[in-house]
């Protein structure tokens, strides 16, 4: 393999001879000299490649004009001190290969583009300082996910896509068929479709997570995610990839100590690993993000209940959009104003059952569940999660109450029938973890095809 601009800057062997292969970011072309600023993804930094042109063969000298901005190039070339400011190592240029020509229509010509303008080229945005730097924190995190419950024994396990269950009971799905749908002439008849009933894009890979937990203790999973939910705003993807870690012998407070630990780990990971790109974002994208996640890093979470949180936000007086009484669902504007009052995270725990999914566990108040979720500032929820009903009869019930038929979940109940234990999880939007990270401010733009309402493409 060749070596790459990374290991070329970090460690940078003057004197010798090596060989580049990236993408023109902009050229710079005198009587005398040429600059290529080049770039091949695997690090913000531009690596300068000089050519003499006094000195430079026939060949090298074509190459100057073929080699425009969004062009690919091989170079071999000498790695010397820099002359000039901006860079402390540059390339003198040797043999110059062309090897894709970008005509003058390339749509990332070296100026700004809006992230509007950006979304509609999503196949070319990641050619660009922003969509690349957030490719390389969303692959870092990744691996620091797993790397995070690999070294704390959680079993990585592989939950469906397709599925026969509505696993929120928010009735939010997305049909999978074969049926065409103008073929259905009024009424389906599932037992004419492909599994012979009615099946859906999964929104949670829980339930099944469960049935694992409940049998191998620590259990994740991360995964696709699918919500046919209508909301069009700027933290909800269609299509979006969540982490799912269950964990068997576990209660709510547990739970929330998990959570908090986790995320500390990822941001600690990314901004030790992420230097320079998380630098480009405090600098262009959010003033002082690198001090805002260290900050969080160093400070424990808050953790109030829904019914403190209730009491703050009616003593605020402020005039929110949702108007503020115990029962209503946290609205954004709510979550944000806790995470502002608080300065941070706060995890808000025992929401009232009747806007919480039915598999949370009761508490005794016969009111409250022991569902939590994680509000960050800017955003609101981040993570959602709760200690699972483990009482057998009180689930039944709870699967009826919200309309599900219990015959359909007698798998679910089967954990609680046969050797049922406390137990507990809870689900990071992935996507809303990379925009809190890096300080993106719309969704669309930490995923690299982004699926929302009446957006389909590539
Ligand atoms: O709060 P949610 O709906 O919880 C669950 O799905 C549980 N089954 C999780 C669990 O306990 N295992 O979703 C979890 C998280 C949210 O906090 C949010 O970060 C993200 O998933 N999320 C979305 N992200 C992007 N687009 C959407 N439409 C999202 N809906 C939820
Ligand atoms: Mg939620």
């Amino acid at each position: 393999m060749d070596i790459r601009i990374k290991e070329i800057l970090k460690t940078p062997a003057t004197g010798q001879e090596i060989r580049v292969k990236g993408w023109v970011r902009s050229k710079r072309d005198s009587k005398a000299v040429c600059f290529l600023a080049i770039n091949d993804g695997s690090c913000m930094s531009n690596i300068q490649v000089i050519i003499d042109k006094e000195s430079a063969n026939n060949g090298v000298l074509n190459s100057i004009n073929r080699l425009n901005t969004g062009a690919s190039c091989n170079i071999l070339g000498k790695l010397v001190e820099s002359q000039g400011q901006g860079q402390s190592v540059e390339v003198q240029a040797l043999e110059v290969e062309v090897l894709g020509e970008a005509p003058e229509d390339y749509p990332l010509q070296k100026k700004r583009h809006s992230f509007e303008f950006l979304r509609e080229i999503a196949h070319l945005r990641p050619r660009t300082n922003t969509f690349a730097a957030v490719a390389r924190v969303r692959n870092s995190m990744s691996f620091a996910i797993h790397k995070y419950f690999q070294e704390n024994g959680f079993l990585y396990v592989n939950t469906p896509i397709i599925t026969e269950s509505d696993a929120e009971g928010a009735g939010e799905m997305f049909q999978v068929t074969t049926v065409p749908l103008d073929k259905l002439n009024g009424g389906v008849d599932y037992s004419r479709d492909f599994f012979g009933k009615k099946a859906s894009l999964t929104v949670s890979g829980q339930l099944c997570g469960e049935t694992y937990a409940t049998a191998l203790g620590n259990i994740y999973t991360f995964g696709p995610t699918f919500r046919a939910e209508n909301s069009n705003t700027t933290k909800h993807l269609a299509e979006f990839w969540m982490i799912e870690p269950e964990m068997a012998f576990c209660d709510i407070n547990m739970n929330i100590d998990i959570a908090e630990d986790f995320l500390k780990y990822i941001l600690k990971y990314v901004l030790e690993n992420c230097q320079e790109d998380m630098e480009f974002f405090d600098q262009h994208i959010e003033k002082g993000v690198i001090d805002k996640l260290k900050g969080v890093i160093n400070t424990e979470f808050t953790r109030i209940t829904y019914t403190d949180g209730i009491k703050i936000l009616e003593e605020s007086k402020k005039d929110f959009q949702f108007p503020v009484k115990w029962g209503i669902d946290l609205q954004t504007e709510h979550e944000k104003y806790l995470t502002e009052h608080f300065g941070g995270p706060v995890a808000v725990v025992d929401y009232p059952k009747d806007i919480k999914a039915f598999y949370m566990k009761l508490n005794a108040d016969g009111k409250t569940v022991r569902g939590v979720d994680i509000l960050v500032p800017r955003l609101g929820e981040i993570i959602g999660g709760s200690q699972r009903e483990d009482d057998y009869d009180i689930l039944v019930q709870k699967i009826k109450e919200v309309g599900l038929k219990p015959e359909e979940y007698s798998w679910y109940l089967d954990t609680r029938k046969y050797g049922s234990v406390p137990h507990s999880g809870f689900g990071l939007g992935f996507a809303r973890l990379i925009m809190y990270v890096t300080g993106m401010e719309n969704i669309r733009d930490v995923i690299p095809f982004p699926r929302t309402t009446k957006n389909l493409r590539f």
